[in-house]
């Protein structure tokens, strides 16, 4: 069993890589490209990346930030999660014309509906800046090299931004060993062209989540709008769809067991050089801090959520998103545990410094380093966690957050430290602060529901109260909170009372004539700005500076960790961690053992979503439409070989969170799917890729399809699609 171990950790942290682990960089995947023939590929490289003509990236885009998709017509049209569109959808919809519950196809251009703040980023190039980044930092470490590095980032990407014209980003991978310019046009006029209704978009909801078997029809569609040149414009009503540099054609011919899949997308963050210090910390200390205020924040939206359909509306993105995490969190803690990842990391580790010491002119110490650096910061590591899950956890919180920086812009002011300012630079300050304030206010506002936010506040400030050590709690607690009084429920429900009746950050008309006319004097007695630069300053005066202190240690260290691990391992080709730049990643449909005898198939079929099937459920119900639609069996040419519809599939690639919406295509680079989620076996994914475990959940291209044509009767989508047979 430890040898089993020892072999699995070899693979897992050194990168002796098979086919399927892997977030590959694009623009350097000429080095994997014998291994993806050999696999089936049977594109050439430049279909997959060229800056000289359109290739497989110019097909695939960064959505809303957090996603990705892909373009599936001339015309702009684009295919992606369900869960993407989410919040889009939920903020289009209301309780007279609810799209989110009843789904929504749009017949024509003309019946799109702008989504506001969704924006899409085509990646124009990327190129190596390693070694100027080198030049100017030299030997710096911490908060020298981040100074140095800084700065010239802001220098490389003002300049490559083009006035604006473009999105500069520099970003680094391997650890910060090696630094890319990255280039990406961004359109921002998006428009929501059809999503099926949330009962199947979402079906098994948060019992089925990150979890396979899986039904679920997890993609809706969108449209990108441009100017008549085909550059980006904000929404207009003039603005004509997009063309893009390549769309991808869609393959209905069905998939087997070890075919050939390839996906490109965003994945956000992976963690893999993570050490044992660190995944420790995870299972004690970090996990089970989110998870605990999660399961009462969810416990608390759930509640309200069901009392009031608009304040379901209002609500359902954020208890979506909190929940789809807490589970992460629960499963990676499982996982982790349940694979031996410390122990694996551990021995690892272990040969590693018996290496280090040969090699590198005796012991190196970097282990015992990163000992000292975990074993100092936990005393505090719940703090940061605390602060940003549990205080900020109401809508109410990050209202009022947003005025902190005029607060203390006007208590220096007033304590004489400007003397110089003239008025309009005064003004200036003041302007730019107060646009501050309202904007994140506004941003708070579209959270905010009186009974829920009541409610979260009192039991989260119980709940820090209870869990974080007294001497690490803002005075709050015993200067008003806690003072002559206990430490009850009931008490924390009074003061939140006392802070509604007494603030101007739930009116919008108070806040506004505030903000025509701010007055520190004002900030400074309304109850729930005491409450938040309590804690704000608690945490930004005591603990913050520990966790910058502790980011860049952790920083340096795994830096020189990775340069070291690709000498010891000089011929294995090593892959960066995630983060959030485009990434391919190749291997097979493939089915698996979760566990001891038992199988799982590599697809599922709408005869096992009818079987899950229960009326009335919140996350097992199904629309009228599809009973009909399967009482009658007519899958039309979505059918698989077997007669049925199948619904989702798997795969062997290596995705995380971003990769949501991901295309998966096959050995000829047609769609035959879209990447929705990851199994709950692999949860511990994204710091140990686990090769028996680790699969992809795909929403079969057929099932999609089939919605849009039968379910929606939107035509004129399935006409603009290259659909091959
Ligand atoms: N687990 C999926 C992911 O992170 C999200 C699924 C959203 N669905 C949900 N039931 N919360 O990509």
């Amino acid at each position: 069993m430890k040898k089993h171990l020892l072999l699995v950790a070899m693979v897992i942290l050194v990168g002796v890589v098979r086919a399927d682990e892997g977030m590959w960089i694009p623009m350097l995947i000429g080095k994997n490209y014998e291994d993806m023939q050999k696999k089936g590929l049977r594109l050439t490289k430049e279909d997959l990346y060229s800056i000289n003509h359109s290739s497989l990236k110019d097909a695939i885009l960064q959505f809303g930030g957090g996603c990705t998709a892909e373009m599936i017509s001339a015309d702009g049209l684009l295919l992606t999660n369900h869960h993407c569109g989410y919040d889009a959808i939920a903020s289009l919809s209301t309780v007279e014309r609810n799209l989110l519950d009843n789904g929504f196809w749009a017949h024509s251009l003309k019946e799109e509906l702008p989504a506001q703040g969704v924006t899409a980023l085509f990646l124009l190039s990327m190129d190596d800046i390693t070694d100027r980044i080198k030049d100017a930092t030299g030997n710096a470490t911490g908060e020298e090299y981040t100074k140095k590095y800084n700065e010239l980032k802001k220098k490389i990407e003002d300049s490559a931004s083009n006035k604006g014209q473009y999105v500069a980003n520099v970003k680094d991978y391997f650890n910060g060993n090696q630094t890319l310019l990255l280039i990406y046009r961004r359109y921002t006029d998006v428009r929501l062209v059809g999503n099926p209704p949330k009962s199947l978009g979402k079906f098994g909801g948060e019992t089925d989540n990150w979890m396979w078997p899986r039904h679920t029809s997890d993609f809706s569609m969108f449209r990108i709008y441009a100017d008549s040149n085909n550059m980006p414009k904000a929404y207009n009503a003039n603005n004509v769809p997009y063309h893009p540099a390549k769309y991808l054609p869609i393959s209905i011919k069905g998939t087997q067991e070890h075919d050939y899949a390839m996906i490109f997308g965003y994945p956000g963050r992976t963690n893999r050089y993570e050490v044992s210090y660190g995944v420790n910390l995870a299972i004690n200390e970090i996990n089970p801090t989110i998870v605990s205020i999660r399961d009462l924040r969810l416990s608390i939206l759930h509640k309200h959520m069901d009392m009031d359909k608009s304040t379901y509306l209002k609500l359902t993105s954020t208890y979506a998103s909190v929940a789809n995490y807490w589970k992460y969190y629960i499963g990676q803690t499982e996982q982790l545990k349940r694979l031996h990842v410390v122990e694996q990391k551990a021995s690892i580790e272990e040969d590693f410094t018996k290496w280090a010491t040969v090699t590198n002119n005796g012991e190196m110490g970097l282990m015992k380093r990163y000992e000292t650096l975990f074993t100092d910061i936990k005393p505090i590591i719940k703090e940061p966690y605390y602060y940003s899950e549990c205080f900020m956890a109401p809508s109410i919180t990050k209202m009022a957050l947003g005025t902190k920086g005029l607060y203390e812009w006007l208590e220096k002011y007033e304590t004489g430290n400007f003397k110089q300012l003239t008025d309009s630079a005064y003004q200036d300050s003041i302007k730019k602060y107060v646009t501050m304030a309202k904007n994140i206010r506004r941003a708070g506002a579209k959270t905010f529901e009186t009974g829920t936010d009541k409610e979260m506040m009192a039991e989260m400030t119980k709940k820090y109260y209870d869990n974080i050590p007294k001497q690490q709690l803002p005075d709050i607690y015993e200067t008003t909170i806690l003072k002559k009084k206990e430490n009850t429920l009931q008490t924390y429900t009074d003061y939140v009372e006392k802070v509604f009746s007494k603030t101007m950050f739930i009116d919008s008309n108070a806040f506004n004539e505030f903000c025509a006319k701010p007055d520190l004097n004002k900030l400074k007695k309304d109850e729930l700005m005491k409450y938040v630069m309590s804690f704000a300053t608690n945490y930004e005066k005591n603990y913050k500076p520990k966790m910058d202190a502790y980011n860049l240690k952790k920083a340096d260290l795994s830096k020189e960790y990775v340069r070291s691990l690709m000498t010891w391992k000089k011929n294995t080709n090593f892959y960066p961690d995630a983060n959030s730049t485009m990434r391919v990643t190749y291997g097979e449909v493939l089915s698996y053992e979760p566990q001891d005898g038992v199988h799982y198939n590599y697809f599922t079929t709408i005869d096992g979503l009818m079987a899950k099937y229960k009326p009335g459920s919140e996350e097992f119900d199904v629309p009228k439409d599809l009973v009909e639609l399967y009482k009658a069996k007519k899958y039309g040419r979505y059918a698989d070989k077997d007669g049925t519809l199948h619904t989702c599939f798997i795969t062997t690639n290596d995705i995380t969170g971003g990769n949501s919406g991901s295309p998966v295509m096959n050995a000829n680079g047609e769609l035959i799917g879209t990447a929705f989620d990851g199994n709950w076996e692999a949860m511990s994914g994204d710091i140990a890729f686990d090769k028996n475990y680790k699969r992809t959940i795909i929403c079969d291209i057929r099932y999609i399809l089939f919605l849009v044509d039968k379910m929606g009767h939107a035509d004129n989508l399935i006409k603009e699609m290259d659909i091959r047979q």
